[in-house]
């Protein structure tokens, strides 16, 4: 299986749409898509596989570079990585991590870092396969709904 990486750009959003819906089971606009990758802090890095007629997702990571306070450079949040099941150990997450720490380099970000759960295990299983270290194994992810009660 040929499986290309690349970061999908602004010219691309169309694409992006049929991602989001794949993945997301969500409808967004290409207006929203062209706009969310217009942005050089947002990285949509798409995995496509060489289908019969036409290339099909396998899978996608999302990330964000964050601006340092303390620092003049960028961190890589990875928010989010998925790859189809169909796709699953064949080497398509090992890629697209791949490709993130090559932009790290390039862009002389200070590093990367993602969040996952113990309970999935799978994820952790693969961040460590990949050369990630815990860095801190008592982190709790607290949220603030809009509305601020609950
Ligand atoms: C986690 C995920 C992205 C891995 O993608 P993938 O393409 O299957 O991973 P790779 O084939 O590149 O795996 C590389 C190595 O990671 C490890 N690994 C991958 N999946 C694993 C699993 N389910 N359990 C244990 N180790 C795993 C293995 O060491 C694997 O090498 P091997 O296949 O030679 O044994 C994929 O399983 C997925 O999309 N899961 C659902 C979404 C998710 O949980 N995302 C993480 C959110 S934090």
């Amino acid at each position: 299986m040929e499986v290309k990486v690349k970061r999908l750009e602004a010219t691309e959003a169309l694409r992006a749409v049929s991602l989001v819906k794949l993945f997301y089971a969500k409808e967004v606009s290409p207006q929203h898509m062209e706009r969310f990758l217009s942005n050089p802090a947002n990285y949509l890095i798409v995995a496509e596989a060489d289908g019969n007629s036409h290339p099909a997702w396998a899978g996608f990571l999302l990330a964000y570079a964050l601006e340092r306070l303390k620092e003049d450079a960028h961190k890589m949040f990875i928010y989010d990585i998925e790859v189809a099941e169909e796709y699953r150990r064949q080497g398509v997450g090992a890629a697209l991590i791949s490709h993130v720490r090559r932009i790290v380099k390039q862009e002389e970000m200070v590093g990367a870092f993602v969040f996952t759960n113990y309970s999935n295990e799978g994820a952790v299983g693969f961040y460590k396969s990949s050369g990630a270290k815990i860095v801190n194994g008592d982190d709790l992810l607290f949220a603030y709904s809009r509305e601020g009660e609950n």
